[in-house]
């Protein structure tokens, strides 16, 4: 009911905005997915629309049990509008695929929806211009447990710089859902002697979905 109330706010906002006093609406336009995508592939908070091919927005399963979180869109991702569908997405499916799941029973998005230049970090007034949309992603979602995918995603997830030698391999709680931190892919694919690591959180990731208490 909240998300029908906040995503109908948000569309009258956007057309008064506009100068709309008179309208039609289809059923469908309350939709508070559509709300957001539309709101989301309009969007020109930071530089970044500038530059980018396409908005990615995230894909997968809106009910999932379990959502991951990277960091942005690389060259693939903005040429064809889909998060993590290059090499490093190759390898997450894997991970995913490790834990028994497939892609499709799982919500895949990142902090940014549109690629930084070459692929550089994403700047901090970046991030903080596209959170919001991220943290409605998981509002709507409602996961069981929400795994980040490298520093990036786990700091802005839980609110910390803090390194992620310090965020793994440990159960969090953020936005009303218990948060599992582990490398990126990319940097799986470039150091692979921290597979064993990923691994272990993998598998922690999988214990707090089905609910079970971590044996010591
Ligand atoms: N890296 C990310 O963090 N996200 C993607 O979608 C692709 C690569």
């Amino acid at each position: 009911m909240m998300d029908w109330i906040e995503s109908t706010r948000r569309l009258l906002e956007a057309q008064r905005d506009m100068g709309i006093r008179e309208f039609w609406v289809r059923s469908d336009a309350w939709d508070p997915w559509k709300v957001l995508r539309r709101e989301v592939e309009g969007c020109r908070k930071c530089q970044l629309w500038r530059s980018r091919r396409r908005v990615v927005f995230g894909a997968g399963d809106t009910e999932a049990g379990i959502m991951f979180v990277g960091e942005a869109p690389g060259e693939e991702e903005d040429l064809r509008g889909e998060p993590f569908v290059g090499a490093a997405g190759e390898l997450l499916t894997r991970m995913i695929r490790a834990i028994r799941m497939e892609r499709r029973e799982v919500y895949i998005a990142n902090v940014l929806k549109c690629r930084p230049p070459g692929n550089r970090d994403p700047l901090p007034e970046e991030i903080e211009a596209c959170k919001p949309y991220l943290f409605r992603q998981i509002e709507l979602v409602k996961p069981k447990v929400i795994c980040a995918l490298g520093r990036i995603a786990g700091g802005t997830l839980l609110g910390t710089s803090l390194p992620l030698s310090r965020l793994r391999g440990k159960v969090h709680f953020a936005l009303g859902t218990k948060v599992v931190v582990t490398f990126h892919p990319a940097a799986l694919l470039r150091n692979p002697g921290w597979k064993r690591q990923a691994w272990e959180d993998m598998k922690l990731l999988r214990r707090e979905y089905d609910g079970l208490e971590l044996r010591r």
